[in-house]
């Protein structure tokens, strides 16, 4: 039986083919509309979530399946003390597959030890963010035709943002692939992304503080949120939380074929005016989110169209 915790977990091959297959699930929906009929995925969300688990019970709907969960702690029996082990086990007597986001690093995978079902890590704390990781891949091959050959400069909370840690995890393996990491000093990526697995990997990345700055050489610009919940106090959110707005003036440094990411929900990060710009695609790498979620809960469950 096969997890998903990191988006390592898969080789580059075996990437491929799910990028394919999610690419397949685009152009013939028809074809996958009973995939999973008779199977159920059962989300179980300890922390708040619009895209991850509705895409996910898409996901599981368009192939024919049915879901069942829970979208807050407070919600389950977690309110009463119940581990995450119990939960999982519990989960395993009703669902197929499970996806999973909690508030804590790492409480995937102990789910994932005690599991009788494919866990999938739908966001754990500020770790690891698979599935957005694939929704991005997705998105930059489908609009750029490859995943090499690119500079992406991450902007924003490099610290706290799982979704830019798990990116730079999957796309160290592409060839030439060079990253500009635009934070202020107290959001700078953490030491174990720099140092495990950029420089160990020699993987060419600067580091700098204003948007401006970098904007001229980027191919992708990933836009990220503040993170509040993950903030000790209040006052330091409300000095960070507006460091950066990507706005129309910004956009005219920008590369004419460049694509602004980002793994939403914006807060005040990126301008509305924005959104009208031809080279801002976070509205449809929702839509791709989707249709790679229908990839891998079939590779997961091994089921074969
Ligand atoms: C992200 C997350 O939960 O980490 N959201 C998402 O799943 N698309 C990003 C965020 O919350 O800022």
């Amino acid at each position: 039986m096969r997890h998903l915790m990191s988006p390592l977990d898969f080789s580059v091959d075996e990437l491929e083919d799910l990028l394919n297959l999610a690419g397949d699930i685009e152009k013939n929906p028809a074809k996958y509309a009973g995939a999973c009929r008779g199977k159920k995925l059962a989300t179980c969300f300890y922390e708040p979530s619009t895209r991850t688990r509705l895409s996910f019970e898409a996901a599981m709907l368009n192939l024919g399946g049915s879901v069942l969960g829970f979208a807050s702690s407070d919600s389950s029996s977690a309110a009463k003390g119940e581990s995450i082990s119990d939960t999982i086990r519990v989960v395993s007597c009703y669902a197929d597959i499970c996806a999973m986001r909690h508030p804590k690093e790492g409480a995937a995978l102990v789910a994932s030890q005690r599991s009788g079902i494919p866990v999938i890590n739908a966001g754990d704390g500020g770790h690891q963010h698979p599935t957005q990781t694939l929704t991005d891949m997705m998105t930059i091959r489908s609009l750029k035709g490859s995943l090499g050959n690119i500079t992406i400069g991450l902007c924003g909370d490099l610290k706290f943002g799982r979704t830019v840690h798990s990116l730079i995890n999957a796309m160290i393996r592409y060839p030439n692939v060079k990253f500009v990491l635009i934070s202020p000093e107290e959001l700078k990526i953490p030491d174990y992304i720099r140092e495990d697995v950029l420089r160990a990997n020699s993987i060419e990345f600067e580091e700098v503080e204003r948007l401006e700055d970098a904007m001229g050489q980027l191919d992708i610009l990933y836009m990220t949120r503040v993170q509040r919940e993950r903030f000790f106090n209040e006052e330091d959110y409300i000095r960070l939380k507006d460091y950066y707005v990507l706005t129309k003036k910004k956009m005219k440094l920008a590369k004419q074929d460049m694509l602004v990411l980002h793994p939403l929900p914006r807060v005040n990060e990126i301008s509305v005016e924005v959104d009208d710009d031809p080279r801002a695609a976070y509205f449809r790498q929702v839509q791709y989110g989707v249709y790679v979620r229908m990839a891998l809960i079939l590779t997961l469950l091994e089921i074969t169209v």
